[in-house]
């Protein structure tokens, strides 16, 4: 969704400052950009884009950025167009500001300040936010209050910050959305912005603040930032952090894009949580969640969380034997669902700024049960907002298709399993499942070492019309996430179905150019085998993913992609997803498409 980075301090560089914090943004996926500062001669700058950060660098070429006080956005579109009016900021003679978010009653708004004489000058719902700020500030009334005022009149989830020239100050303030400030109190330089990734090396201690507390960024303020509630009064409403995040800003390296350095990250990925959980810190936080003996286990999350979430619900209840329910998150929230004492609310997440998961998780802790994450990103808002929280440890993923954080929550969820079962301080279980990690992750080594069968799959048939992924039991979440990778990027029309139901519907659309990407694995495998069956006597091109050597599946398949599944057991699934990953991979890059970001989509998705 929208990046917001703004910077105010000493440096004269703050546009390239905040170019730099956009940049590191760029990953989450936006269409447009823009910046606003205010110049040696104290007269404020706006320049906005529409379409890459390239474009609004272009534009700023042979400007003079000299600027100590400077707002950026990256836009994602809600309301409006993706063209350069729309794009923010959104200024006038008096402000300047940017939004993340959706302000739910903006048509209102508008209506009531056009009949006010305003006049707007884009689509969108954020620009009554700038006019309503100005409203109050032409009628005299002081900034902050102004802001607070406006704030409190808005409706739904939104982020905003301000640049008010006048004084060369920033404010920021946040309901339902992201916000992070950060300071370097040795370069007195204070930053605000929607992820602490575009901060990370620029600042010695985060602040997050809580909904509805108005953040003041001056250069006058004996703090750099103080922290007001909505009428004015000081607080101490947010949590405070040391910044530990690396600069480590990710460099492709020798892969061609992030996702593919991202599929191959996995094998080591695996190995860091085994120890982070087996050996370190980790294993606490594991003993503490089991504490929790829960009768029932409420999953929520979105995308590529949820099939997480759905095989890891296959976890609690066949090797727990704990009722789980995996809900999508955007359902969960407007469903009325039956919530009761002893149930746990389990959120998956990369981000942990996914507004519907947040929203589910917020209605658990309303009904008072426990919540825990299994989580990404430390520091994110459900991490600060559940009881608990599970790390997946799978450092920043850029490319917009989740591939190593899903690997990473699924074994999470395994260890959370574990810990659940009560076997975990056993030293012997310890050793037995550390060892089929370890052999997951040389699994995947090997699979990325041979991948000339799977790429030449892909170029034979990346150009065909439709794609059913099919798979049974624990599969069948692993031929859901399949087809999202292919749908996501590229951008062609695939569907992931339990491997049975096909016959009810779906087998009438099968024909010499539908592919059928057929998960046969051990478990119902002459079940699986029927299907494809099925599939195959209306000609559907059959692409088999099955045990090495097998000449049932061989024989049927019109392509086939031998792996082995033994040892593996319940782990298994995730080897096949990275079967699916490349194969996706492949296809798009076939196809031609922009893999790391594709079109339409974010990687962290703020509204609702
Ligand atoms: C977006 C991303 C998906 C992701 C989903 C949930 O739609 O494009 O890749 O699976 O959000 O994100 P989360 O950060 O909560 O895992």
């Amino acid at each position: 969704m929208c990046g917001i980075v703004g910077y105010l301090g000493p440096s004269q560089n703050s546009v390239q400052i905040v170019l730099e914090g956009l940049k590191r943004l760029e990953y989450r996926g936006y269409d447009s950009a823009g910046v606003s500062f205010i110049d040696e001669h104290n007269q404020m700058q706006n320049f906005k884009k529409a379409g890459k950060l390239e474009n609004l660098k272009s534009e700023l070429v042979g400007k003079n950025l000299v600027a100590r006080t400077c707002i950026g956005h990256t836009r994602w579109a809600t309301h409006g167009g993706v063209t350069d009016n729309n794009a923010h900021p959104h200024s006038n003679d008096i402000l300047s500001i940017i939004h993340n978010g959706i302000i739910e009653n903006a048509h209102d708004l508008k209506s009531q300040l056009e009949k006010e004489g305003v006049v707007f000058k884009s689509e969108t719902d954020s620009e009554s936010f700038l006019e309503l700020v100005t409203f109050e500030l032409r009628k005299g009334m002081p900034i902050a209050q102004a802001i607070s005022q406006s704030f409190k009149k808005i409706h739904g989830n939104s982020s905003f910050v301000v640049l008010y020239p006048k004084t060369g100050e920033i404010y920021a303030i946040k309901r339902g959305a992201p916000l992070v400030a950060g300071i370097n109190d040795v370069t007195s330089e204070a930053l605000v912005s929607s992820d602490p990734y575009a901060l990370a090396g620029m600042v010695h201690k985060l602040y997050f603040p809580e909904d509805e507390v108005l953040l003041h960024l001056s250069a006058g303020n004996h703090h750099l930032i103080n922290f007001y509630e909505l009428d004015l009064t000081k607080t101490k409403r947010y949590l405070s952090k040391k910044q530990d995040l690396s600069v480590q800003v990710s460099e492709k390296g020798e892969f061609e894009h992030f996702m593919l350095k991202e599929i191959h990250e996995q094998p080591e990925l695996i190995r860091g949580l085994t120890q982070y959980y087996f050996g370190g810190e980790g294993y606490e936080s594991l003993t503490r969640v089991a504490k929790l003996k829960p009768m029932r286990i409420l999953v929520s999350a979105c995308g590529t969380a949820a099939y997480a979430g759905m095989v890891a619900k296959d976890f609690f209840e066949g090797l727990n034997r704990i009722p789980t329910i995996v809900e999508l998150a955007s359902e969960f929230r407007y469903r009325n669902p039956i919530i009761q004492a002893n149930d746990l609310g389990l959120f998956v997440s990369q981000s942990g700024e996914t507004a519907d998961t947040l929203a589910a998780q917020a209605m658990c802790k309303k009904a008072g049960i426990q919540t825990v994450s299994i989580v990404n990103v430390e520091g994110s808002t459900l991490f600060r907002d559940c009881d608990e929280n599970l790390l997946i440890r799978a450092g920043v993923e850029i490319g917009v298709a989740s591939t190593k954080a899903f690997t990473q929550q699924v074994l999470t969820a395994r260890l959370l399993a574990a810990a659940l079962s009560g076997k975990l301080d056993d030293a012997d279980y310890r050793v037995k499942l550390a060892g089929k990690f370890s052999l997951l992750a040389e699994r995947i080594d090997q699979l990325l070492a041979n991948i000339d069968n799977i790429k030449n799959i892909a170029e034979s048939i990346y150009h065909k019309k439709g794609f059913f992924y099919t798979g049974r039991g624990v599969y069948f979440p692993i031929a859901l996430e399949g087809a999202l990778k292919l749908k996501e990027i590229a951008y062609v029309h695939a569907e992931g179905y339990a491997a049975g139901e096909l016959k009810h519907g779906p087998i009438a659309l099968i024909d010499e150019d539908i592919v059928n990407i057929a998960i046969i694995a051990p478990d119902l495998y002459e079940k699986t085998i029927s299907n494809v069956q099925e599939n195959k006597a209306r000609k559907g091109i059959i692409v088999g993913i099955g045990q090495l050597g097998d000449k049932e599946g061989t024989r049927l398949s019109d392509y086939y992609i031998g792996v082995d599944f033994k040892g593996l057991d319940e782990l298994a699934p995730l080897y096949i997803n990275v079967v699916n990953q490349l194969l996706a991979y492949y296809m798009a890059k076939f196809k031609g498409t922009d893999i790391d970001k594709p079109r339409n989509l974010a990687k962290s998705v703020t509204v609702e």
